[in-house]
């Protein structure tokens, strides 16, 4: 595996194999990688023959008071886990690089990333759509992984690369979670004990109403009821949002009908987490 920090090192390998007609995938991440990053890289070695990985942590997207200080870095043992799984290229700018002295361009989106993380973190989005934009300009690659861990980033990068008509496509793949349930996260380490046993909560709350529809409730309402219930049982919990939404717009709906998105925000202690189950309702 190759590690790069400067945009010229990075041409010179994707240039490289492009003259060799070598796919490229790539996996944008902000480091402190678990199971659920590696998922995303094995997922992009299947879909194209070479694999870059970017770790940046993106001051941009992080709010004032946030955690972009003590955001988990690890990049040597991020190294070491990406050279297991198969990555080609490490990709680690400088924020000199993304942001250099003079940087005045941002990306702005409308919907879908003006509510639920966009109303409780303003500005996130800009800071999510402006470094993407910027990596996959970098990179250049044919096809690039996301999560559907961050179900309203993904939205929002799909409708970003629509809008912009970026040459790339965009895959996603399944959240990851621990055997309890638990969304794998690199925010889960900074939980304690108790925390962490709270916040198998979440994916329980989840799963409870995707329990509810299967079995035929139909009233987005009485969904958000459950949802909201499940999570204020637990008292560590404190709910920012619990929401369904249409998964095209991520706007609020009545009825649950085609694809639908159940989304949960929470703070546990100092921990902010988010999880999601996205449904598809037949008939
Ligand atoms: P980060 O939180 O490091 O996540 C990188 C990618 O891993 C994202 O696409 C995210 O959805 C995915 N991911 C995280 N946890 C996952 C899990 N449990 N299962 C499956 N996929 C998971 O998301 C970001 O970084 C940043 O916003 C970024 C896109 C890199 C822009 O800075």
């Amino acid at each position: 595996m190759e590690t790069v920090r400067s945009p010229d090192e990075l041409r010179y390998w994707v240039e490289s194999w492009r003259l060799e007609s070598r796919s490229v995938g790539f996996v944008p991440t902000m480091g402190a990688l678990h199971e659920g990053h590696l998922t995303l890289v094995r997922r992009a070695a299947e879909l194209a023959d070479r694999v870059v990985v970017s770790i940046f942590v993106n001051p941009t997207q992080f709010g004032a008071g946030e955690d972009f200080e003590r955001y988990p870095r690890n990049v040597e043992l991020d190294s070491e886990l990406l050279q297991e799984k198969g990555c080609h290229l490490l990709f680690l700018p400088e924020t000199e690089t993304i942001y250099p002295e003079g940087h005045s361009t941002y990306v702005d989106m409308g919907a879908p990333a003006e509510r639920l993380e966009g109303e409780f973190r303003p500005g996130h989005f800009r800071g999510v759509a402006t470094v993407v934009t910027q990596l996959l300009n970098l990179v250049r690659p044919d096809i690039a992984v996301f999560g559907e861990k961050d179900a309203q980033q993904l939205a929002v990068i799909r409708r970003l690369v629509r809008d912009l008509h970026l040459p790339v496509e965009i895959a996603s793949h399944p959240t990851v979670r621990e055997p309890d349930g638990l969304a794998m996260s690199s925010r889960n380490a900074y939980l304690s004990d108790e925390e962490r046993a709270a916040a198998a909560t979440i994916y329980r709350a989840l799963s409870s109403c995707r329990q509810h529809i299967e079995q035929g409730e139909r009233s987005a309402q009485a969904i958000r009821h459950v949802l909201r219930e499940v999570l204020l049982q637990e008292p560590l919990i404190d709910l920012e949002y619990a929401e369904v939404v249409d998964a095209a717009t991520f706007e609020p709906i009545l009825k649950i009908r085609s694809s639908i998105v159940m989304l949960v925000a929470v703070h546990i202690g100092k921990t902010r987490l988010i999880d999601n189950i996205s449904m598809e309702i037949d008939g």
